[in-house]
């Protein structure tokens, strides 16, 4: 999502995981948003002033008396200057100063001003034994109870001191994206959306499938993009390496990695869903018999030949049993007549609006961050869009066809 224009102010507290926030900054401020960013004393104690002062091109608020201030009321002109806060990492200490409303430096008066006007996203970080601690948890429950602040769980995994536990601060790309669902428009919300991404695979024997080349970045970037707008995805997922980032589990993921499976969760999914987006490049054909065994090949052979039956085909049913006020949409993948073979598909599988995209075209189609698309639909409208990140694709997709 563009982040153009865009005020971030970032609180960021003195844990071992402060040093992953020039990374965020950078990241923010590549987006295209400007970033403010307040500390504790101790904080730059883990990061220092200079590194957050040069990547966020802004001087530092640590010190409520500091006579470098532009004028004397930063912790009030900051949480108004704002889009949206993260505190990140939040240690124990800043839970508890928060839920109990003290502000006593830079960055708790700053925090205290902003909760109740802007959206803020809390990331605890600290050790397992720490996030345990029964005042802990109740600040945190008291926090999540106020209604523009939302509080990340930690990770679970190796901590500063060595042992294994949840404490651990998310990562940089999910308190990035979790400051794009504080400021996406809720246009989707109370809305279920099922979306298929990757390719499948279609056993042959233990060793070997038949496959395509999808990496789920289309199917990914849709699902980002739907819950970040307030929808609840249920996103069935074929073989894929693109990440998915889901901070506040909005989106369940069903892995299924054949035709079969991936039909069979679509059709169980499909009556709770207010509309679906098939992104996935399924296989039309599977081998008619999967070899318990390896298949070997035997002396003197030269060619072997694979028997292939027709898959069942996820759209066509979904289109079959849609019930009104549902929206379906396809993708169509061509490399020829491509406009006419898209328009066929959308009409055969009772679909409401179809996804054109051309492996003729450069940056567009499988593994790219890019893809350029046409978007048709069922009533004859046609858009054709220019080369754009499927970020970029996907907000376009809900903006046409889901409103
Ligand atoms: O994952 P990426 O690397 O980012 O690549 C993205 C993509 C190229 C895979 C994606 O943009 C795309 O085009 N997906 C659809 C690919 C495809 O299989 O198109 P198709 O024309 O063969 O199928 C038409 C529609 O029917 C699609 O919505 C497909 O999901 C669906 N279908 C097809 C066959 C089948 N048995 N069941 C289906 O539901």
């Amino acid at each position: 999502m563009s982040l153009t224009g865009k005020h971030i102010l970032i609180g960021i507290s003195g844990g071992i995981a402060a040093y992953k926030i020039p990374e965020l900054i950078r990241s923010l401020v590549k987006s295209g948003a400007e970033v403010r960013v307040a500390t504790t004393r101790n904080a730059l104690e883990f990061v220092t002033e200079l590194t957050l002062q040069t990547v966020s091109g802004h001087a530092v608020y640590s010190d409520v008396f500091a006579a470098i201030n532009a004028h004397a009321t930063e912790h009030i002109s900051l949480p108004e200057w704002c889009d949206a806060m993260i505190v990140a990492p939040a240690t124990a200490n800043i839970l508890a100063k928060m839920s109990a409303g003290i502000a006593d430096d830079a960055l708790t008066t700053t925090i205290c001003s902003c909760v109740a006007r802007k959206p803020v996203i809390i990331a605890p970080a600290m050790n397992d034994k720490m996030w345990e601690n029964p005042a802990i948890q109740q600040a945190v429950r008291t926090i999540r109870g106020w209604q523009n602040v939302s509080v990340l769980d930690p990770d679970e995994g190796v901590l500063a001191c060595g042992t294994s536990g949840k404490g651990r601060m998310p990562e940089v790309e999910v308190l990035q994206e979790a400051i794009e669902y504080a400021l996406a428009p809720q246009t989707l919300a109370g809305q279920r959306i099922l979306i298929t991404a990757g390719g499948t695979q279609e056993k042959i024997d233990p060793v070997r499938f038949i496959s395509n080349y999808s990496t789920g970045k289309m199917g990914v970037a849709l699902a980002h993009a739907c819950a970040r707008r307030g929808a609840e995805v249920t996103m069935v997922c074929g073989s894929m390496s693109a990440p998915l980032l889901n901070p506040y589990g909005r989106i369940r993921r069903i892995d299924a990695l054949s035709a079969q499976e991936m039909y069979n969760a679509c059709m169980e999914a499909w009556p709770q869903m207010s509309s679906a987006i098939l992104c996935a490049a399924v296989a039309d054909f599977r081998a008619t018999e999967i070899s318990t065994e390896k298949i070997k090949k035997r002396a003197g052979q030269e060619s072997m030949t694979l028997s292939l039956s027709l898959n069942p085909d996820i759209a066509h049913s979904l289109g079959e049993n849609k019930k009104p006020g549902q929206r379906l949409i396809g993708f169509a993948l061509e490399t020829e007549a491509e406009k006419t073979n898209a328009l066929s598909k959308l009409e055969r599988k009772n679909l409401d609006a179809i996804v054109l995209n051309s492996l003729r075209e450069e940056g567009a189609g499988f593994g790219v961050d890019t893809n350029r698309v046409s978007l048709l639909s069922a009533d004859g409208n046609s858009k054709e869009l220019p080369l754009l990140s499927k970020s970029e694709v996907a907000e376009s997709i809900i903006d046409t066809f889901l409103r």
